[in-house]
């Protein structure tokens, strides 16, 4: 059987991912795996047409195709996003239409289920037949229990090829793109009151996501501020080199930084805005998301609003909302709303509702309590930087020192103590007999506190 893999790292054949399917090569002698660095060459593919042919004709004589990739910023690499945009813009699906396709992604798991979401969603819109995806831990290859697992999914994805498995399409198509409905009279302007609104796009003039962007700042009263993300002069995507892992500092000399410091820093209210662009934002925005790696794993917009505008069938698209959505909460901030441009909703009044919101919500310095992504996320980058990572992450391991961001529950010693002699008390047949019929009442009574004292907090937070 001959294999494409299509491989999204920008490390090329240092790639972890692709040691994965070193593995695979080694494992199955029979089969011929091609592969093809769509994300290392993306540059060379979007230019030469000679590259792209070239690549185009390895998938083409392919039986199957396995996508094999990093996760980065909960989806694929900015690098393998803008070939899938080039797949759509040049008209290139044929050479994948009818394959048999599976994901490999390499990772710390870490919203890896969004990026198999997305290719997933891909793989359907160019008529390929989706049978799976394995999420490796980059460290998993070393585990004989693993390799076990990943032999079978492959012997899965062989068979499903030999035996022309039937697939079903799970991603519905998605509907055309519908012009941005307008307020019949634009409303009053919102008084920002001091804080400072930062819009950041990638919208093209005359586009719908730049009526959009115009007509959110026009709810500000002219008091935001709004940028072009393609300002910011990125040389290029992020290259997971973890150079910066050290201090911070990105191996590229260009404007990023500048404009991270500029715009999303002293946003008070961050609002970002794009235009569906296949089953995500553009790739221009994932190189901006990807390129704030050299942030480390610390929350990025501790407390500040954060807003989104989406102009695209975002109703259609639940990975990129749950993509959205993680993104704001696991970086510590508070998600003030995202506003689409589907059909049938007021965009014009919803994006007044927004403004309006968003300074209340800033002024209360309101952040929503943390939510599955950011409670998860702790603990998945605490448990990964303290468990090997803060040997290269210093920049990460001075901020959770300082921020006393390693709280694992063995360090609670007032919590040891009571759950052992609990512990204890509970072989005690009586109590165990108490515990288990007044368990219901043993559950709330911790909170009679809290809620005797919420009239003196209500009271409190209301000035009288
Ligand atoms: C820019 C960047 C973003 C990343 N984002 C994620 C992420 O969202 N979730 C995750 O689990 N790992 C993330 N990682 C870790 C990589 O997925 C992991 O190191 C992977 O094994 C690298 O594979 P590669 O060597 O094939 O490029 C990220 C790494 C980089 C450099």
């Amino acid at each position: 059987m001959q294999i494409a893999v299509i491989s999204g790292s920008p490390k090329g054949e240092m790639s972890v991912t692709l040691q994965y399917v070193r593995f695979l090569g080694e494992a199955f002698p029979d089969h011929t795996f091609t592969v093809v660095h769509a994300g290392r060459d993306i540059r060379a593919l979007e230019r030469e047409e000679e590259a792209w042919e070239r690549l185009l004709a390895t998938v083409a004589e392919s039986d199957s195709v396995l996508w094999a990739t990093p996760v980065y910023v909960m989806l694929v690499p900015a690098q393998l996003k803008r070939f899938i945009e080039q797949v759509g813009e040049r008209d290139a699906s044929d050479a994948f239409a009818g394959k048999y396709a599976a994901v490999l992604t390499t990772s710390i798991r870490y919203f890896d289920h969004t990026a198999h979401a997305y290719l997933h969603g891909i793989c359907d819109d160019l008529s390929m037949r989706y049978v799976g995806s394995c999420s490796a831990h980059m460290e998993d290859l070393q585990s004989e229990a693993f390799q076990e697992q990943f032999v079978l999914f492959f012997t899965d994805f062989l068979e499903a090829i030999a035996e022309r498995r039937l697939i079903q399409r799970a991603y519905p198509p998605l509907a055309a793109p519908s012009a941005p409905s307008s307020p019949a009279a634009p409303p009053a302007a919102v008084d920002t009151r001091g804080k400072r609104v930062i819009i950041l796009h990638d919208a093209d003039p005359g586009s719908g996501l730049a009526a959009m962007v115009d007509g959110l700042a026009a709810c500000y009263g002219g008091f935001a501020r709004v940028a072009d993300i393609r300002d910011a002069g990125m040389k290029g995507g992020c290259l997971g080199c973890c150079r910066c892992a050290l201090d911070n500092t990105c191996v590229y000399d260009d404007g990023y930084r500048a404009f991270w410091e500029e715009y999303v820093v002293p946003a008070d209210i961050l609002v970002m805005a794009g235009a569906v662009r296949d089953r995500f934002l553009s790739a221009a925005w994932k190189q901006f998301f990807d390129r704030s790696f050299s942030n480390g794993h610390v929350p990025a917009f501790a407390g500040k609003q954060v807003a989104y505008l989406v102009d695209g069938p975002l109703g259609h698209l639940t990975t990129l909302r749950e993509v959205l959505t993680g993104l704001a909460v696991a970086e510590g901030a508070n998600l003030a709303g995202i506003v689409s441009s589907e059909p049938g909703g007021d965009t014009g009044a919803a994006l007044h509702a927004l403004a309006e919101r968003s300074v209340r919500l800033s002024v209360w310095g309101y952040v929503a309590p943390p939510t599955f992504p950011a409670v998860a996320g702790h603990k998945i980058f605490r448990d990964e930087i303290w468990g090997g990572m803060r040997a290269i992450f210093k920049a990460d391991d001075r901020y959770y020192r300082q921020h006393g961001l390693y709280d694992f529950p063995t360090r609670d010693y007032r919590k040891r103590i009571i759950t052992r002699a609990t512990s204890f008390a509970m072989a005690i047949p009586a109590v165990r007999r108490d515990v288990v019929k007044n368990m219901p009442a043993y559950m709330i009574r911790p909170l009679e506190r809290a809620i005797a004292s919420s009239r003196v907090l209500a009271e409190r937070k209301a000035g009288r």
